[in-house]
């Protein structure tokens, strides 16, 4: 399977955030990977969907949401009118998960749950068959540039092994300290969509970034 690379934004110039966005499709990103934070759900705050909007026009490639929030049911219809392709969502949030799962896909949206470093994989397991993709955090949700987890391995292969056991179509994607070298431990563990912040808008050459990552 092709690997998925997914560039944070959050790691971006934020003066240009427009032209970053188009850069780093040129440079060959496959999805562009966009972090919302609540200053609640995580300790730090980002922006919400008035401001995502103007995102949008920069690039035609798949917008990657990742809601670090407390409630995303509340604001699932404005994620998805401001440009979302795919909306992930914390299974430890405080919505109801069924109904936010119903909520992104009646906005024809694509949806995805994502598990912080203390949740177990079985967290997940009641809704695979609604999800296009899991999202494991290999970092505590807040910020980019932390230290890769490799601990959340096991849980990688958990997951894999439930998916596969059931016949899904459901990817995995990691998020937090990916790097050359990360990247092939997460391949190895099932992982195919790989989000990246530091490790590509830090690169002097971020196409080269994107293509080693894609080939670890
Ligand atoms: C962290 C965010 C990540 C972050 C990753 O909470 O969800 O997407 O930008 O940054 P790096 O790749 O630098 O760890
Ligand atoms: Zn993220």
């Amino acid at each position: 399977m092709k690997t998925i690379i997914a560039p944070s934004i959050l790691s971006c110039d934020f003066s240009k955030v427009g032209e970053e966005i188009r850069r780093i499709d040129l440079c060959g990103a496959d999805w562009i990977h966009i972090d919302v934070m609540d200053g609640h759900f995580v300790p730090n705050i980002t922006f919400g969907a008035p401001v995502m909007k103007f995102f949008r026009s920069y690039s035609e490639k798949f917008y990657d949401v990742h809601l670090m929030i407390s409630d995303p049911l509340f604001y699932v219809k404005d994620f998805a009118a401001a440009g979302a392709d795919g909306i992930t969502f914390h299974v430890e949030c405080e919505s109801d998960i069924d109904k936010t799962i119903d909520e992104i896909k009646k906005c024809g949206k694509k949806c995805a749950l994502s598990l912080k470093p203390g949740t177990p994989a079985e967290a997940v397991f009641p809704y695979l068959d609604r999800l296009y993709m899991v999202l494991v955090m290999t970092v505590e949700p807040g910020f980019g540039g932390q230290k890769f987890m490799a601990d959340m391995m096991p849980k990688i292969e958990k997951i894999k092994a439930e998916i596969d056991r059931r016949g899904l179509d459901v990817i995995i994607q990691v998020d937090g300290g990916i790097n050359k070298d990360t990247a092939v431990t997460v391949k190895k563990a099932g992982a195919s969509s790989l989000v990246a912040g530091s490790a590509v808008f830090g690169a002097d050459d971020p196409a080269a970034a994107i293509e080693e990552l894609r080939n670890a």
